[in-house]
């Protein structure tokens, strides 16, 4: 180990990752790039290791972790593969798309990390320094987006060493996150696939595969994901959704082209209007505006297509109210999850 401690943010040289993965072997946690957000990674067959994840992010355990593997073979060894489940990685893995599939009997994945359910979540990152991790560590690995529970994902290893600092051996460089929201996670353990989380891969290219989704919490019936909590990717500041007017002791969160004037700040996520462009940029645009001198961050709307659905479902969370008694309210409509 070098001086950790001090600086734990490395380039991805393979020096870096062999040490990474041997960090990881020995039940150490270690903060790694993927194309949606950075993840805190642990080894996910190791109940200290899964139990030192929960305990980094403050994270109630009930709410389990996403399992990552380098190559779809190592997936089949951890949960049972469908029909559905192997058009959808054929098309979308490696990719921001989380699968829920029921574990395999003798299962070598720590029963913490998917917080004692008979199911996994499990994807393939699409990102090159993410899968050699895996592959040094020679095992899937646990990790949830590395931020403290419930606050704003991180989308660059400055932030990263920020929100976790002291808590995490290493941070593996892998420059701002391509896509900077977190996957799409979808649950195949029952007959009707169900839309858990909006993520990166937009829900209208599942349903070019699968036909039309069932989505979490928009119907009694649907299954919700666990540890589903309203509010979630918080800032300490308020926020003010769809604004259409700036105001001036605040800061303004824009999109597009025509923006109001007159706020004390404003950093717009796509002036063109580009919702992907709009991902890539959210949280670390919620995290630049979260200062004391404004009395609140204004966001103008977003449209609810494509990718604007998980911009939209972080927003609402961000928004919405932040006491601990909400914390294990039933989740609101159109949900996404604690991580
Ligand atoms: O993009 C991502 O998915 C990032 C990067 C690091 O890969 N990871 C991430 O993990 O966002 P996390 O732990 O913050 O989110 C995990 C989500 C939660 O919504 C959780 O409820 C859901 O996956 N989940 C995990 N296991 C599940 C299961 N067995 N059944 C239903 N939902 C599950
Ligand atoms: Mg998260």
């Amino acid at each position: 180990m070098t001086n950790s401690q001090n600086n734990p943010v490395r380039a991805p040289t393979p020096e870096a990752i062999a040490e990474a993965g041997a960090l990881l072997r020995a039940g150490n946690l270690v903060a790694i790039p993927t194309e949606t957000v950075y993840g805190l990674a642990g080894d996910a067959t190791d109940d200290r290791a899964v139990a030192r994840i929960f305990a980094a992010k403050e994270r109630p355990s009930f709410n389990p972790l996403i399992v990552h593997v380098a190559e779809i073979a190592a997936a089949r060894e951890i949960v049972r593969f469908d029909a559905r489940a192997e058009d959808l990685v054929a098309r979308f893995w490696p990719g921001p798309l989380t699968l829920v599939l029921p574990r395999i009997e003798g299962c070598a994945v720590s029963l913490l990390a998917g917080a004692g359910l008979d199911s996994l979540a499990l994807r393939m990152p699409d990102h090159e320094t993410a899968r050699a991790v895996i592959a040094a560590a020679g095992r899937p690995l646990a990790a949830p987006s590395a931020n403290p529970s419930g606050k704003v994902s991180t989308t660059t290893a400055a932030h990263v060493a920020e929100a976790l600092a002291g808590r995490i051996a290493m941070v593996l460089d892998g420059g701002p996150c391509r896509i900077g929201l977190e996957s799409t996670v979808l649950d195949l353990t029952g007959p009707r696939a169900v839309l858990l989380r909006p993520g990166g891969l937009p829900k209208e290219a599942i349903e070019a595969v699968l036909g039309p989704l069932e989505e979490a919490g928009t119907d009694g019936s649907a299954p919700r994901g666990p540890g589903q909590l309203s509010s979630h990717y918080a800032t300490s500041l308020p926020l003010r959704l769809n604004a259409e007017a700036a105001r001036a002791d605040e800061a303004l969160i824009a999109f597009g082209p025509d923006i109001p004037a007159g706020a004390a700040e404003t950093r717009n996520l796509s002036p063109a209007g580009d919702l992907e462009e709009a991902a890539a940029n959210l949280f670390a645009t919620m995290r630049a505006l979260d200062r004391s001198e404004f009395r609140a961050i204004a966001v103008m709307a977003i449209p609810e297509t494509g990718l604007g659905r998980a911009i939209n479902d972080r927003l609402r969370r961000a928004a919405a109210p932040r006491d601990n008694s909400t914390s294990e309210s039933p989740p609101l409509a159109g949900s996404a999850a604690l991580g």
